[in-house]
Order: C-alpha cells, then structure tokens, then sequence
C-alpha cells in the first residue's frame, strides 16, 4: 500500500506574512489527514512558514534546488541551505521551469541527484505538451524525462513522481480520472522496466493539473494515483483542505 501525498504548490505566490497566515489557517483544517501534507514554498518564504509549521503535520517543500553543493551559483539555493530549515521535499523539473528557466532532463537529474544525497526528497515532474498529446507523442516524451532525469538513482522508493500534464496546468483542463490513471500507469511500467518492479510498484506518483475539491475525490479512486501536486486550489485553506481531506 502506497500512502497518498498531497502538496501545494505556491509557485510565485504569497509573501512570507501571507505565506504564514495561510498555513495558519491550513493546519487546524488537515489535522485529521490520513495522507501526507506538504507545502512547497517560494525560497524566501521557507524561513517563516518552517517556523509556522512547527507542531503541524504538514511537511514543508521547496520549488527548486541547485545541483551544485556550493560556490559561485549567483541567485541559486543549495540543498543544505533548504536542509537547514527542515525542508523535506523539493520540486523538480517543473514544467514552467522547462519553459521559462531552461530546465532540461539533464539539469532534472543533476538537481534529483544532489537533492536525494542531501537527504531531500524529490518530487520529480513529468509531463507532456498538448502538441504532444495531440502528436501521440505521450508515452515517447514521459519515457525520455523518466530515463534521463532518473538516470544514476539508487532508491528510487526515496522521491515522488509528480505527472502533470502541461495541458491541464492552470487551464482549468484536468486530465479525465481515467486518462490521468492510464498515463500514471504507463509511467509506472515505465519506472519497473528502468529500475525494477518491486520498487515501481511502492513509488508513489501524483497527479498534478487543475486538481480541486471537485475533482480530487474520482482522481485520488484510482488505483495507479498517489496523491496531488496542487497549484491554484493551494492558495486558500479551504480548497486546499478540501483536498486533502479527500477520503473524509
Ligand atoms: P494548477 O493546480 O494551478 O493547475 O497547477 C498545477 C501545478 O502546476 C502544480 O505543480
């Protein structure tokens, strides 16, 4: 049995003080959640919001992390500067930062590879374009991020794959529970053929695109998705509760 995660994220959204008052807010809302909570959260905001979620079960998450351990990286955090906050998970591979930041499967692995000898816990991102889609290109294109990005992990039980499709991504488009479940499980033959089966089958894999209270509960009924990488519906306690409380 694979325990669900759920897990905003905040993306360019919330300063430190609102940051604060929405975790505040958030925390007497999920107490009860059966599934993993996390919060992933603009650098910045990373030094009050630990400190706000100090006593809570939800976990906090980064956006990024250099691959480099240290030295001349202008503007980049390194994995020991998130480390120090009692950072636990960290994004990778999003797709606004293949599009906008130049993020490649290489930059992908370099960063999941640092981020995982620090002791963090990836949350890798995968996902297809609408042209792609569209191209039938789906299973080539989750195949080449999952083969490069992956490339020299040793535990792959040790992250979390995150499947958004670039499509569903603030469109208010989800993927259909079942189209979502189908991909998540091609990803997951995918994974048991490039490492092995047994720890394919204990990796936990997200869903993310769109996801809301409306929708969470036919998406998270299915058997291959593990649980949510939640943008917009993150930003208000109630929504992103709703969410997490999935089950109840
Ligand atoms: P939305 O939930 O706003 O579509 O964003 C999904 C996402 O990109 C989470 O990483």
């Amino acid at each position: 049995m694979r325990k669900a995660i759920i897990a905003g994220n905040w993306k360019m959204n919330n300063t430190a003080s609102e940051g604060v008052a929405l975790v505040n807010a958030l925390a007497p809302l999920v107490k009860e959640a059966t599934c993993d909570v996390a919060v992933c959260v603009p650098a910045i905001d990373i030094p009050a919001v630990s400190e706000a979620l100090k006593g809570t079960n939800i976990a906090l998450g980064a956006e990024n992390v250099h691959f480099a351990e240290k030295g001349a990286y202008t503007g980049e955090i390194s994995a020991a500067m998130l480390k120090e906050y009692g950072v636990k998970y960290v994004i990778i591979g999003h797709s606004e930062r293949r599009q906008y930041f130049g993020e490649t499967d290489e930059t992908v692995n370099k960063r999941t590879l640092t981020a995982l000898k620090a002791g963090l816990i990836p949350i890798v991102c995968v996902g297809e374009t609408l042209e792609e889609r569209e191209t039938g290109k789906t299973e080539q294109v989750l195949y080449r991020q999952l083969k490069e990005g992956l490339a020299g992990v040793e535990d792959l039980t040790a992250l979390v794959i995150a499947y958004e499709p670039v499509w569903a991504i603030g469109t208010g488009k989800t993927a259909t529970a079942q189209q979502a479940n189908e991909t998540i499980g091609f990803i997951r033959k995918t994974l048991g053929e490039l490492f092995c089966e047994k720890c394919a089958a204990k990796v936990r894999i997200q869903y993310g695109g769109s996801m809301n209270a409306g929708n969470c509960k036919e998406l998270m009924a299915q058997e291959e998705i593990d649980g949510g990488l939640i943008g917009g519906a993150s930003l208000k306690a109630d929504a992103f509760a709703a969410i997490v409380n999935y089950d109840k």
